[in-house]
């Protein structure tokens, strides 16, 4: 595909739109959008536009699909998958300035918010009325819930509450072509066509831009209890994850940190008042949640009963909401710790619960095959592992190629035990070229065939998803 550059008329055109708050062009503006949260990456895009209306942004897509201009939409910036890129330059749409939470129906527990709505916001906004929106990606104080739909994103809580896709009812969408359609309707149930809305969550920004969101709540939950627990075998921590559950309990998070993860997070967060003996090599966070203070405490000894039948340390049990705080910021910045560590690779592998022990000790095995590091930590309750890879004294020349084999078998053996590419950061840019491992040609085609319905020219969010 070959898009059309910028030109001075194509700037006077976004400028001279009603309700386009802003049109930069500025190196600063440029290069704040020029990156997200994705390793290094650096792509620059030749503007940046914020528009304040559905109906700016209706012409400004309809102006770009006429002339063959890249757009590529932006939210927060905290994508882990290289979505938010423009890789092709053009324009970059950012959402900001879409920041506001529109309605909350209280009579059918539902939110209708804006994109650039902050996920912690609109969580504190619906708490105030007694209601819970669970979904609560590790970027939670800064993601925008626009990037949360598009990626359907997920978080710890996933395990009880579900993700993004379980909560959001409807959306409005600027096609491509500027044309502006809701997806569904504002019920629980709906059983009338092809789901849309479901298509539209998770398409990471390559089928239309989600102007509205309506979100299904539920009633706040009261009571939570934590406790951090430490195994002297990984393996060992991923089986008792499967043992907990077997044994009829479901915690509201399960998180999985290997022994780096959490003693660099330590380093990073600057954490005192949590002991990490040398003989350690994870730790399984888990939480209980509901409104009987009582029943939570009961079965929070029957797990922690589950994991005394492994080679366990001494079980932190968090009772101040200062210690949950500690243990819960220890956990959301792992992902940031081992970035300021080390240049690195994310992967977001995913397979059926049961499986997670095999996984971990085949992400080993490659590991000492291709000289690779990693760091494993993530939402275990829900099989979905994040796999740093470090490159640490690796050479670059390994690190370019040799590497890009040895993730090639790893998702290879994922797919083998069940499982796919990944759980929730999204294939984007970095893991386009994987999904061949996922999906035969005949589903990728498919998945083609939706994109050239929705975007038959090739505008809207290029070079992501599918191999070039
Ligand atoms: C986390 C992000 C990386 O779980 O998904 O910390
Ligand atoms: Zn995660």
């Amino acid at each position: 595909m070959v898009f059309k550059k910028i030109t001075a008329a194509d700037i006077a055109f976004f400028q001279s739109i009603e309700g386009m708050k802003a049109v930069l062009t500025d190196n600063e503006s440029l290069e704040s959008c020029a990156s997200d949260e994705t390793e290094d990456l650096h792509y620059m895009p030749e503007v940046v536009v914020q528009a304040q209306t559905v109906a700016a942004i209706s012409r400004l897509m309809a102006y770009c699909n006429e002339q063959l201009i890249p757009v590529t939409p932006r939210g927060a910036g905290t994508g882990l998958s290289g979505g938010a890129l423009p890789v092709y330059g053009g324009v970059v749409l950012d959402m900001k300035a879409f920041d506001k939470i529109i309605h909350l129906d209280k009579r059918n527990l539902q939110v209708t918010t804006e994109p650039g709505v902050i996920t912690q916001v609109l969580q504190d906004y619906v708490k105030e009325a007694g209601l819970f929106y669970p979904p609560d990606p590790a970027s939670k104080g800064s993601c925008f819930i626009g990037g949360n739909v598009a990626e359907n994103s997920g978080g710890p809580r996933a395990v009880k509450y579900g993700v993004v896709k379980d909560y959001v009812l409807n959306l409005e969408v600027v096609l491509p072509d500027g044309e502006v359609v809701w997806t569904g309707a504002n019920v629980l149930k709906n059983a009338t066509g092809y789901n849309l809305t479901q298509l539209m969550v998770g398409s990471e920004g390559t089928l239309g831009i989600i102007t509205k969101i309506v979100l299904r709540l539920i009633p706040a939950v009261r009571h939570d209890v934590l406790m951090l627990v430490p195994f002297r075998q990984a393996v060992q921590a991923c089986e008792a994850v499967n043992a907990i559950f077997m044994a009829g309990y479901t915690p509201s998070a399960m998180e999985f940190m290997e022994r780096d993860a959490l003693e660099w997070s330590m380093r990073y967060t600057q954490a005192t008042g949590i002991s990490l003996p040398d003989d350690i090599e994870a730790h399984l966070l888990i939480e209980v949640d509901g409104n009987d203070k009582d029943a939570l405490y009961n079965d929070m000894e029957a797990i922690a009963a589950v994991v005394q039948h492994y080679d366990i340390g001494d079980v932190l049990f968090a009772d101040t909401h200062e210690q949950k705080q500690m243990l819960w910021t220890l956990r959301r910045k792992v992902g940031e710790a081992v970035k300021s560590n080390s240049i690195y690779k994310e992967e977001d592998t995913v397979v059926p619960r049961a499986e997670l022990p095999e996984l971990l000790r085949i992400i080993k095995q490659l590991g000492r095959e291709y000289g690779f590091q990693s760091v494993c930590y993530g939402h275990a309750g829900d099989g979905n592992l994040h796999v740093n890879i470090v490159k640490g004294s690796m050479s670059d020349e390994d690190w370019n190629t040799k590497l890009t084999e040895g993730i090639r078998k790893l998702f290879a053996e994922v797919v083998r035990l069940g499982g796919t590419l990944s759980g929730e950061h999204g294939i984007g840019l970095v893991q386009k070229d994987y999904m061949d491992i996922a999906f035969s040609n005949r589903q990728l085609q498919i998945m083609r065939s939706i994109k050239q319905v929705f975007d038959p020219i090739g505008i809207l969010n290029p070079g992501k998803v599918f191999a070039d």
